[in-house]
């Protein structure tokens, strides 16, 4: 039997779990694996099979499907995202094995739009005309990507945010809960843009976007 493992084993896991239990897959199909230590036994009544940081691991073969379903901070989540994806595949290079997607059954995606791998599309968002949504990808509740939109690898977009035609995003972007990125900006890499922030400009790489109009200032913690 082909069995679904859930990478983390947190709030964003929890709600991968459930988009999949709302699309009729059952809890004895689903596993769920730690990121840091084994820190549970059992998550939602799924056997927790251990840690990714744990000197030995045992991925059971039966396990075909995965999903990195880590969010973590706006700091720190993407890339430990990414690190896990890599992690897997080094772990997995033998077997078969396919990374998933779960998309809410009360999401709408258009049909000219393409959504990568290992990518999660959570309730009620949008992704519209000819958009393009890469790998490894967080889009949650009621986001709206516009038609013609580019979300590069790694990123996570929260609640609400409103991305408008034609906007690039680099790899690692965090956009915060509410914000509007006008249509035509491009994004770099490994930015943060702040909750309610509204990005009317391009923003550079490795900054951090806060308020309306929005302070840009250097991440610190990249340097
Ligand atoms: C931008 C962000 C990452 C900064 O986080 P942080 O480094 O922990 O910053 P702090 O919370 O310590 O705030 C520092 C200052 O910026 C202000 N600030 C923080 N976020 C802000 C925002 N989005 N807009 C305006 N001001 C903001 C704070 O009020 C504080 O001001 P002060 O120094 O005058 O007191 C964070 O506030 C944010 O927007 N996170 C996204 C949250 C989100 O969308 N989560 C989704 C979960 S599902």
């Amino acid at each position: 039997m082909s069995r679904i493992l859930i990478v983390g084993t947190g709030k964003h896991a929890k709600v991968v779990f459930h988009m999949l239990q709302q699309q009729g897959v059952p809890k004895a199909k689903i596993i769920f694996m730690d990121l840091f230590k084994k820190r549970f036994s059992e998550y939602l009544g799924c056997e927790v099979i251990g840690g990714l940081e744990e000197k030995t691991i045992h991925i059971p073969p039966e396990f075909l499907k995965v999903i990195v379903a880590y969010g973590g901070t706006p700091y720190q989540g993407n890339f430990q995202r990414q690190h896990a994806t890599n992690k897997i595949m080094q772990l997995m290079k033998k077997e078969k094995f396919k990374f998933i997607s779960v998309v809410s059954k009360d999401s709408k995606i258009d049909r000219t739009a393409r959504v990568g791998r290992n990518t999660s599309i959570g309730s009620f968002a949008l992704i519209n005309s000819d958009a393009r949504v890469g790998d490894g990808v967080i889009v949650n509740s009621g986001v709206i990507v516009e038609h013609d939109v580019r979300i590069s690898d790694y990123s996570t977009i929260s609640p609400g945010a409103i991305i408008l035609g034609s906007v690039e995003l680099g790899t690692r972007v965090y956009v915060g809960g509410g914000a509007i990125i006008r249509n035509n900006v491009k994004v770099g890499d490994d930015v943060i843009v702040g909750m309610g922030a509204v990005v009317t400009k391009d923003i550079p790489s490795k900054s951090i976007a806060i308020g309306n109009p929005p302070r840009i200032f250097e991440r610190k913690d990249l340097m």
